[in-house]
């Protein structure tokens, strides 16, 4: 797959990061900003609502509440050309380094590779690899859903049981939250993440240990709170069924075998993930492995088709109908031009309530950098903040301070235009109206005489008029998915993804590594000496005096 962008090198385009104000379609945007009318006028144009409606891959998205018109739209795609995005999309799907830091491909688009042409990294064809790997992990998903893989006492597995954090935790949560309706009934999926522990002893205080299956996803193997939680459970588990079941009920996905080895994963139930795929990328790997359980092979597979086709179309369709490359470029305008400080991700659909934090560690662990590739400093914002909750909770808790606080914000609002569930159409018809209501009510607000208007006792009404106007103005995209089913979610997915590239190639950063997440990691096993043993001489802040005075002993003793 490519597209037909004359292809300039690598490190020539990455010479070209900082330059996003000398661009001429920068200047544009920055001159429309002042001269773009406001939605209310937007929307009263004659055919705005059809042209602005994109469709792909099942995914059908309404950008006719964004600030944009035929102006902003060229400008945009103008600027797309400036910064050479055709290029770093060739280059993102040829395997090339775009992970320029690691020097490393990111290719995660070969995991959904459902068409099955090659595709190289490094100038290797990852294909053999990547369909070899799938197939052990659906057959071992097959295998525990129709009983063929036992617990160490020949019981059925009842409880899956995922270990592992950020990527190897949120994608999976997300999608088997979203899929409950295609998943076996007859297992339970749990997941446990934090450090502090709670999930696991939670979780192990009923399950069965003869029926529990443990997968422990971890890239590198090498993640506290996995590895804690891991041998927490390793413990537990050989406690109970002796050191001989660790073979039989722990599967581990990583790159790192030297610690699978140690660990006694059985060579049938370690699966492999590589370096050109990054953390928060590898649902489709053998990570997903929770949700292939879930869902069965079919379903999988039809999740990695979907996120296939819309790879296609962001590989080959023209930008001004590329959905990824819309969603990239209008998010570029909202923030980066008209001064948006964050973004809602509003799903209506409780199953899709998990969606906001998976595109929190998407966008933010990708775009959250204060360095562009050259290695300058930005001048410019980068990350947006992502932040939501499913649209009704919203609705009753926050949405208040949409309507009519200060704060500059754009929205998603994401949902399935049929209901799964064919005996509640009417409770989904509400969802969607409510949706669609916030969606105008956000664009155009309501002015103070139109409050005046629609009140019977005009004389009383005037006392709170200005307190019931909605200012308006504020921009957002209805996505809607035909319906919640595997293909439509891998699509979603993939959507999201590929925006977030499209707004890092603008910004001129590069979206694959995760540097910002070391410092922390690294003071962590300071504060855990200085908490341990408050004599150390480590020098600990306020709080950590607080903790050691409230733990007393029990802060010496590790407990
Ligand atoms: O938070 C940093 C990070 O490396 C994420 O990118 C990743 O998803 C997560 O930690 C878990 O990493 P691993 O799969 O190596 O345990």
């Amino acid at each position: 797959m490519s597209t037909a962008a004359p292809l300039l090198a690598l490190s020539e385009l990455e010479a070209r990061a900082g330059g996003l104000q000398r661009c001429s379609a920068w200047a544009r945007l920055c001159d429309l900003a002042n001269r773009t009318p406001a939605l209310r006028e937007l929307l009263a144009r004659a055919d705005r609502s059809r042209a602005m409606v994109h469709s792909a891959a099942g995914l059908h998205l309404d950008f006719s509440r964004q600030r944009v018109d035929d102006s902003v739209l060229a400008a945009l795609m103008q600027l797309a050309e400036e910064r050479d995005l055709g290029a770093w999309i060739s280059h993102l799907f040829a395997g090339a380094a775009v992970n320029t830091t690691e020097r490393r491909p990111a290719l995660h688009m070969a995991l959904r590779n459902t068409g099955r042409e090659p595709m190289y990294a490094g100038g290797t064809d990852v294909m053999p690899l990547v369909n070899a790997e799938l197939e052990r992990f659906l057959g071992v998903a097959e295998g525990i859903r129709d009983g063929r893989i036992r617990g160490s006492a020949g019981g059925r597995i009842t409880d899956v049981v995922n270990i592992g954090i950020g990527g190897s935790d949120l994608g999976l949560v997300m999608a088997i939250d979203a899929l409950r309706p295609y998943s076996a009934g007859n297992i339970r999926f749990h997941f446990v993440s934090n450090i502090d522990g709670t999930q696991l002893a939670d979780l192990t205080a009923w399950v069965d240990p003869e029926t529990t299956f443990f997968i422990v996803c971890s890239k590198s193997f090498t993640t506290q709170e996995t590895r804690l939680n891991a041998d927490a459970a390793r413990e537990w588990l050989v406690a109970r069924l002796g050191e001989n079941a660790v073979s039989s009920h722990f599967a581990a996905v990583s790159v790192n075998d030297p610690a699978m080895d140690e660990f006694g994963i059985a060579p049938a139930l370690r699966f492999r993930i590589w370096d050109w795929v990054g953390g928060r990328y590898s649902l489709w790997s053998a990570v997903g492995l929770a949700v292939a359980t879930a869902i069965g092979r079919q379903r999988f597979l039809e999740l990695l088709s979907g996120a296939h086709e819309l790879d296609r179309h962001f590989a080959t369709a023209g930008h001004t109908r590329n959905l990824p490359v819309l969603l990239g470029l209008i998010a570029v305008w909202n923030q980066n031009v008209l001064g948006v400080q964050s973004h809602a991700v509003l799903p209506y659909s409780a199953r899709l309530q998990r969606f906001p934090a998976y595109l929190q560690q998407l966008e933010m662990e990708s775009n959250g950098k204060g360095v562009l590739r050259d290695g300058t400093p930005s001048a410019w914002p980068t990350g947006t903040v992502i932040w939501g909750e499913p649209g009704s909770n919203g609705q009753h808790a926050f949405f208040q301070l949409l309507h009519q606080g200060t704060a500059r914000f754009s929205a998603d609002f994401i949902a399935p235009a049929r209901s799964e569930r064919a005996e509640q159409p009417d409770r989904h018809l509400a969802g969607l109206a409510n949706m669609l209501a916030q969606a105008e009510a956000l664009a155009r607000g309501r002015s103070e005489r139109e409050v005046l208007a629609a009140s019977p006792d005009k004389t009383g009404a005037k006392a709170l008029a200005a307190q019931k106007t909605h200012p308006g103005n504020h921009p957002s995209t209805v996505i809607l998915m035909e319906r919640l089913d595997p293909r439509s979610l891998g699509a979603l997915v993939a959507l999201y993804e590929h925006k977030v590239f499209v707004q890092s190639v603008i910004l001129g950063i590069n979206p694959f590594d995760q540097w910002g997440v070391e410092l922390g990691k690294t003071l962590a096993g300071t504060m855990q000496v200085a908490l341990k043993n408050p004599a150390s001489g480590v020098g600990v802040p306020a709080a950590a005096e607080v903790i050691v005075r409230l733990r007393g002993d029990a802060g010496r003793s590790g407990a």
